[in-house]
């Protein structure tokens, strides 16, 4: 994976998701020396963020490399300066970018105008650094994704989208339960049955939050007015309301079933406290996995293992 672009899940094959794992267990378990000595990345953000920001400075901090913060706030991305621009200056500081934006387009403009890999941390169509650590957790769990039941309960959104593409390249059987009109975008579903097949998963998308949770073993949800869609929040909530993840939900899911939620939870809104407290909750550990996850994801990319 050395040099290569992160821009959405699918720029993964199932063999590098299944390394990025296996790396990421290993410098977990196994410790690590300064396998990132001398490197730096930029963290360009348009957006706020806790554990992305965190996980990818402490990783750096943790390999011997080095991690440089950018908000809006400095940077201006396309404000201040134009992304091409941004893209080609970094690309003379840093071994690799690292963005969270509102367009995808904005990642994928930095990569084509950087030498260096470029990693999203979050776009509105895909949070791909989050399916790394969904699926080690998962795996961590349950040995493997492999014929595991994971239902997602809410929005189709950039979460559920590299979610589901992850659980479907290694074969899990993903139920998404979604209102109408905010399922996954439909290219995106139909790419993810595609490697659903391939690795003998399914991928499907019902209304029923309840007929999406029987039998399953991961339960996860993300909030149903992510950054950027504020302005929708009144509407959104009348078209969720029933998309929730309680105790009583939980009851018809497999009695070995994990919680699990990205973070930051509106709680009341896609969760309930009980849940998220519940000895069924996976969610700090989830949190936790995005250092090792990027860990692994960094010391592959930029040459450290
Ligand atoms: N889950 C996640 O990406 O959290 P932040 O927005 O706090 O980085
Ligand atoms: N869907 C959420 C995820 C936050 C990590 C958002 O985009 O705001």
């Amino acid at each position: 994976m050395y040099g290569r672009d992160l821009l959405t899940l699918a720029d993964l094959s199932p063999a590098d998701l299944r390394l990025v794992i296996d790396t990421a267990l290993r410098l977990k378990h196994e410790g690590h020396g300064d396998l990132l000595h001398g490197k730096a990345i930029a963290l360009v953000f348009e957006k706020p963020s806790l554990r992305t920001r965190v996980s990818f400075e402490r990783a750096m901090q943790q390999l011997g490399g080095h991690a440089i913060y950018l908000s809006q706030a400095e940077v201006g991305i396309g404000v201040r300066e134009p992304v091409k621009d941004i893209a080609r200056v970094l690309n003379e500081y840093v071994d690799c970018i690292v963005a969270r934006t509102f367009a995808q387009a904005t990642i994928t403009e930095l990569a084509r105008f950087a030498d260096v890999p470029v990693i999203n941390a979050l776009s509105d169509e895909e949070h791909p650094c989050q399916a790394l650590a969904d699926v080690l957790t998962i795996t961590e769990r349950f040995g493997s994704v492999q014929g595991k039941r994971v239902a997602y309960v809410g929005d189709g959104n950039n979460v559920c989208v590299s979610l589901m593409m992850a659980v479907a390249m290694l074969g899990g059987r993903m139920t998404i339960a979604a209102p109408p009109g905010y399922e996954p975008p439909g290219d995106l579903l139909e790419a993810a049955k595609g490697y659903a097949v391939d690795a003998g998963g399914s991928v499907t998308v019902v209304r029923s939050p309840a007929e999406a949770v029987g039998g399953a073993e991961v339960v996860y949800t993300d909030v149903w007015t992510s950054m950027g869609q504020e302005a929708e929040r009144i509407r959104r909530q009348r078209a969720f309301a029933g998309y929730q993840v309680s105790l009583d939900l939980m009851r018809v899911a497999a009695s070995d079933a994990v919680i699990m939620h990205d973070l930051p939870a509106h709680r009341g809104e896609e969760i309930l406290d009980e849940a998220m407290e519940s000895p069924q909750s996976v969610i700090f550990q989830q949190a936790g996995n995005r250092l090792h996850a990027q860990k692994a994801l960094l010391a592959l990319v930029l040459g450290g293992v």
